[in-house]
């Protein structure tokens, strides 16, 4: 259901062009993703300057892979009637607010984002002792605060860097959203919504300002969503006023986040390329079978006769994901009592993963067919975020006093 709340909410969301996507990524992402782009104006865009950021040197990759992940969002549901697809470095305001940004950013926020020195640590064949992997959560924010998002989701190894873009965001509403004479003219936009809103708006801003008013500090912030005849500038204003800061240039975003669905790899661990335990979307359906076939179980099941522990076995992992109820009650006490093989406890996943696979794998097909589609659906997408780029960077410049 698209209630008018959520209308006016924006999602952003972006993910790095690694090549073509697996299982964990449609799970962890993607299904997540199409279930919102129904409920709220969604951005996601492929973050190919990101991916710079640690590939510099093997940078000839990237383009094949930005095209690959786009053919695997399209074919697994995202609908660019819904849902904008961009890619990020055709969209240069963000590199703009990026550098903006970067001037009023504390290099110890930067510094102490733990996966800095984690990837630093983990990437040992890189060197990641770079300006520009430094400035990854800027970039980052950049990404989000350009759309005024207002809500991120990603899973929780994001939440430090959208942490840090909500901070960049009220650094720079507090450094420059105080114009000269902010009351007066916060006064004269009240004005403009008409007496009866005004007097309501400043009733309001009264109940949160003196007593805390949570509820009334929302109504409030409906309220200025609703009016139709104060500018963007005038609305900016207003909700600043209303919580006592100065003009709010740069919405502060908030986490959206994906809870961890959390689909094992063939081996158990989190899938992920860097494990060889994947199964990718558009995979040959045969090999899928051969890979849940031959997948790791319970190692203490060594005979068929031998009782298991679903606990200690990867393909209970996928149960738990794919399998209904009676599937999963079958597994628990077949394998606990040895009635029933591995091979048998396998076919019901490979029957389910085989008919999730099917309809993306079709998709995929039509759209690796048509490349120009593909390549227009995602400048039309890139169009729409663009100009609501352009719209904050002209409030952005003016804000700082870039306007001439
Ligand atoms: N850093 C994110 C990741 O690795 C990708 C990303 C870049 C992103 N910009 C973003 C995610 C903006 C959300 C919003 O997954
Ligand atoms: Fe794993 Fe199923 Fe075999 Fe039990 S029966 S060990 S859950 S594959």
């Amino acid at each position: 259901m698209v209630t008018s709340v959520s209308q006016n909410k924006r999602v952003v969301s972006g993910m790095r062009p690694t090549g073509k996507l697996h299982l964990g990524h449609y799970h962890g992402v993607l299904k997540n993703w199409i279930k919102l782009q129904h409920e709220y104006e969604c951005i996601f865009f492929v973050v190919d300057w990101h991916a710079l950021t640690t590939h510099y040197e093997n940078s000839r990759i990237i383009k094949e892979n930005v095209w690959e992940v786009v053919i695997d969002w399209l074919a697994a549901g995202i609908n660019p009637g819904s849902a904008h697809i961009c890619i990020q470095s055709w969209i240069p305001e963000v590199a703009e607010l990026h550098l903006l940004l970067s001037m009023i950013t504390p290099l110890g926020w930067l510094e102490r984002v733990p996966s800095y020195k984690d990837q630093q640590e983990k990437l040992k064949e890189l060197d990641l002792a770079t300006y520009g992997f430094l400035g990854y959560s800027a970039l980052q924010a950049a990404d989000i605060l350009l759309y005024k998002a207002s809500y991120v989701p990603v899973g929780e190894d994001q939440v430090a860097h959208i942490e840090i873009a909500r901070e960049i965001a009220r650094r720079f509403n507090h450094i420059y959203g105080r114009e000269p004479d902010f009351n007066e003219i916060a006064e004269v936009s009240v004005n403009k919504m008409g007496k009866k809103n005004a007097k309501i708006y400043r009733e309001l801003r009264r109940k949160y300002q003196e007593q805390g008013d949570a509820a009334a500090l929302e109504v409030a912030q409906a309220l200025l969503d609703e009016q139709q005849n104060i500018s963007m500038g005038d609305r900016e204003r207003l909700l600043g006023y209303l919580e006592g800061s100065g003009r709010i240039i740069l919405p502060v975003p908030e986490v959206l986040l994906t809870e961890d669905s959390r689909l094992p790899g063939l081996d158990g661990q989190k899938m992920s390329k860097s494990y060889h335990n994947t199964i990718m979307l558009r995979e040959d359906l045969d090999q899928v079978e051969a890979k849940i076939r031959t997948m790791q179980t319970d190692p203490a099941r060594v005979r068929r006769t031998d009782p298991g522990e679903p606990d200690k076995c990867p393909v209970w992992g996928l149960h738990k994901v794919y399998s209904n109820d009676e599937v999963k009650n079958w597994v628990q006490t077949g394998c606990r009592s040895a009635g029933i093989g591995c091979l048998d406890c396998k076919k019901p996943l490979i029957d389910a993963v085989k008919k999730e696979l099917e309809p993306i794998q079709a998709a995929a097909k039509e759209y690796e067919a048509n490349p120009k589609l593909v390549e227009s659906i995602v400048r039309e997408g890139t169009e729409v975020a663009r100009e609501q780029a352009r719209e904050t960077l002209i409030e952005v410049r003016e804000a700082i006093g870039l306007d001439y």
